[in-house]
């Protein structure tokens, strides 16, 4: 990360680390889909350990659902003291992806197959938070009609 990248205090900032997992999540899922995608949400996104410049920043994402023409992608950032060798988990993020055709629609993607544990144990979170989100949204929507 450099000094573009931070505030005064060399603080990376979130919208620059919002923007990485964006980029990876996307191409996670068009891997996956074979289709170009675009971000319909990010769902979560959490700080957990602050990010300085100077430090190597990793981000790996994965594919932890698939549903008709959306996605679930998970994203881990690491920040690294390349001195020391220290590894920190710094974000976790889950973005929703829609997969496109060359029509610019909605198009069908491949189901997940998880297979690992823990592959299994995030495709079970993923659903959850799907259930979560359109539940949310039903119920909004049903409080907005009462007025
Ligand atoms: C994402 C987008 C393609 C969805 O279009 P749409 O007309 O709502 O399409 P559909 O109703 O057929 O929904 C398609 C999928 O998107 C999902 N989706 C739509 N809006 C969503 C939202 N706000 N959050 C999460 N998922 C959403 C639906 O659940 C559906 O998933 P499924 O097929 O797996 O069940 C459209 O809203 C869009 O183009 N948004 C702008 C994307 C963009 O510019 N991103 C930033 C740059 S990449």
């Amino acid at each position: 990360m450099g000094v573009g990248d931070s505030n005064i205090a060399g603080n990376v900032h979130g919208g620059t680390i919002m923007h990485l997992c964006d980029e990876v999540a996307g191409i996670a899922a068009v891997r996956h889909s074979g289709c170009r995608a675009v971000t319909a949400a990010m769902d979560r996104m959490t700080f957990r350990n602050p990010v300085y410049i100077g430090q190597l920043v990793t981000v790996k994402a994965t594919v932890n659902a698939a549903w008709r023409t959306s996605m679930e992608v998970g994203v881990r950032v690491e920040s690294e003291n390349v001195r020391t060798g220290e590894v920190v988990h710094t974000s976790t993020a889950y973005l929703t992806m829609v997969a496109l055709d060359d029509e610019g629609n909605p198009t069908e993607v491949p189901a997940a197959r998880p297979e690992t544990p823990d592959e299994q144990r995030r495709a079970r979170e993923a659903q959850l938070r799907r259930d979560n989100r359109l539940a949310e949204r039903e119920r909004i929507a049903a409080q907005r009609e009462q007025g």
